[in-house]
């Protein structure tokens, strides 16, 4: 009997169940069915939940609680809204703008481990080096439309480091491209150690710039991170 119950569960696709079900004790025929059902389900999005966090591709970061002393955040959005990615389901942006070490990637990275586990979102973590050596590579490769497609369907995507390289003309092309196709569509969490003003100097061209904060900052805040550099401080600390 019990290799027809493991094969009936195979075939319904029910991989807790097919392995434990002789686990679970129960008074009732009731219990014992509703304990498999919450388990099976509990597994189901503990595997989601997996999946989509080793597809966003998150960098290593810290665990300490976040510190919020030497961000100013604009009207329109507060502490709470930010961290529990509220701005997502609004198809809002975040601009994170600040030096080296202010937090950035960390808030970003925590913006995105809630989202997953919230609402069960699909995300993306790139920095922009490696999405745009990504979108010239697929573009030579004459895979540049599957790769779109994929950035099309995320939640949300994250751009970290906009700003440390300058782009050549068919990459910021590209990256003008996704920023477009992401516009008032799904959200972009963008940091950066430059302001408006200076991103010319990344996209090499002052109308394809225009373009592209024309289409970022509609729809978006933009947290300025004023604080010294953690890196520096934690170093302090341990030397
Ligand atoms: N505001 C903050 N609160 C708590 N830890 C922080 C904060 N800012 C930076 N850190 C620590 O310093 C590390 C480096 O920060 P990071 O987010 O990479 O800086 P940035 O991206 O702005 O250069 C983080 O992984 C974290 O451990
Ligand atoms: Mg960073």
């Amino acid at each position: 009997m019990n290799h027809l119950i493991e094969a009936h569960a195979k075939r319904l696709k029910l991989s807790w169940i097919r392995e434990h079900y002789h686990e679970i004790e129960a008074d009732s025929n009731q219990e014992y069915l509703l304990k498999l059902f919450e388990k099976e389900v509990q597994n189901r999005e503990e595997r989601k939940v997996n999946l989509l966090l080793s597809q966003a591709q998150l960098p290593k970061t810290g665990n300490q609680p976040f510190q919020w002393e030497h961000i100013q955040i604009p009207q329109g959005i507060d502490r709470e809204s930010v961290l529990d990615g509220s701005f997502i389901q609004e198809k809002e942006n975040l601009i994170l703008y600040g030096g080296v070490g202010t937090g950035k990637t960390y808030l970003a990275t925590l913006i995105v481990l809630n989202a997953i586990h919230r609402f069960g979102s699909k995300v993306k973590f790139f920095t922009v080096a490696s999405l745009v050596n990504k979108l010239i590579d697929s573009n030579q490769k004459g895979s540049l439309p599957k790769f779109m497609k994929q950035i099309e369907q995320l939640d949300l995507l994250v751009l970290d480091e906009l700003g440390y390289i300058p782009l050549h003309k068919e990459g910021a092309e590209l990256l003008f491209q996704v920023i477009s196709m992401c516009y008032e569509n799904k959200s972009i969490v963008i940091t950066t150690n430059l302001q408006f003003g200076q991103w010319n100097h990344v996209f090499g061209d002052p109308i394809l710039t225009e373009a592209v904060i024309d289409r970022l900052i509609h729809h978006s805040h933009l947290l300025v991170f004023s604080g010294d550099s953690f890196r520096y401080k934690e170093s302090l600390i341990q030397h």
